[in-house]
């Protein structure tokens, strides 16, 4: 029959890269069904998406008219629906954005009981099913919800990752874009410390073609961007009475991306800091700093060239942090 003959070249090239599997905790909820897509649509892999049996319809639904778009693309990534922890196993890359998002007049850190608790359990289940992987997390209070999967799990600090810090800066990037009227891909942003009121953008590691960005705006408008930066999750959740989904589950999928391909990327993430040298007196805690992504998960912690006031911001963002981490009782 015509076109029976099979290239095992192109075939052992194709399940080489579906070889490639990354599970999303939290799936049919809005980053986990952004991040699904996006992480299937930039790579050739099977994107498990997991949810929880209440939600099982609403997610074979939801991940039905994802694989759809998919066949739109021409991608030949694959979507398992499922609410069966056992089919996540053995996956390279677990993300995870399972639990409550914050209503309109929350902050991120009202949330750390109730997602403490969820977290804990998912944590549990991807020590069982996938002990090798590279997890990712999303959920809010996002470094202390890190810091629950790092000590729940006992993976290697390389391997536990949160996603904020490519939101944040993102969002710096963009708000400087608009001030500036400059291309956004000319603008290299750095926000680190808390993905929280604590957030540190770092203006003199942020430029515009290389210039740092307070030599060439004024001090005014280059508040007003940090200041928006800052608010601009909660500005999104008043706005729309749910906290943003697109953007959160972009920024996670190049994160996977980077990982699954060894880009040796520099991203602004929330890594475990514990005395690092560079970053001495931050202990046993996780908070954002700029870092290397690669196979590896985190390949290395990079140091910021930052001003005093800069550095007085990020210890005040480790205190509240280690506050948070202590409330957890861990
Ligand atoms: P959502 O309510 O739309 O989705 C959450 C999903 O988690 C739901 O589908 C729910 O069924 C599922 N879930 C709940 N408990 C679960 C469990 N035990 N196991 C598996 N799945 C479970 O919420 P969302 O808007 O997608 O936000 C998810 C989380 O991500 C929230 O905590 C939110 O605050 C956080 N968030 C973080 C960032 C960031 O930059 N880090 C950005 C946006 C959202
Ligand atoms: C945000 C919240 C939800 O930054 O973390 O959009």
């Amino acid at each position: 029959m015509a076109g029976s003959e099979v290239n095992f070249k192109n075939l052992r090239s194709f399940q080489r890269t579906m070889a490639k599997k990354v599970t999303v905790i939290g799936a049919a909820g809005g980053v986990g069904s952004n991040a699904v897509l996006e992480i299937a649509r930039n790579n050739a892999c099977t994107v498990v998406a997991l949810d929880i049996p209440e939600a099982a319809d609403f997610l074979k639904g939801r991940m039905l008219d994802l694989s759809h778009a998919l066949a739109v693309m021409n991608s030949e990534s694959r979507i398992i629906p499922t609410t069966n922890y056992e089919e996540m196993k053995n996956s390279d890359v677990v993300v995870i954005t399972a639990g409550f998002p914050r209503k309109p007049g929350m902050t991120r850190e009202e949330l750390i009981g109730v997602n403490a608790k969820i977290i804990s359990d998912v944590s549990e289940k991807i020590k069982q099913f996938c002990p090798n992987a590279i997890v990712i997390v999303i959920t809010n209070p996002l470094d202390t919800m890190a810091y629950v999967v790092l000590k729940k799990t006992g993976f290697k600090q390389n391997r536990v990752i949160g996603m904020a810090g490519e939101l944040d800066s993102a969002r710096f990037r963009y708000l400087l874009s608009q001030k500036l009227n400059a291309k956004i891909g000319h603008i290299e942003a750095t926000v680190l410390g808390s993905h929280g009121q604590e957030m540190v953008a770092v203006p003199e590691s942020t430029t515009l073609n290389k210039k740092p960005v307070p030599d060439i705006m004024s001090e005014e408008d280059l508040d007003e961007c940090i200041t928006k930066t800052v608010g601009a999750g909660a500005e999104i959740t008043k706005l729309m009475g749910r906290s943003a989904v697109v953007a959160p589950g972009f920024a996670v999928a190049k994160m996977v991306s980077a990982i699954l391909n060894d880009t040796r990327e520099e991203f602004c993430v929330s890594a475990y800091i514990n005395n690092d040298g560079f970053y001495e007196g931050v202990e046993d805690l996780f908070i954002g700093v700029p870092a290397v992504l690669g196979k590896n998960g985190i390949e290395r912690i990079l140091q910021v060239d930052w001003e005093d006031a800069t550095k007085e911001k990020f210890s005040k963002a480790a205190k509240s942090l280690a506050t948070m981490r202590d409330a957890l009782k861990l």
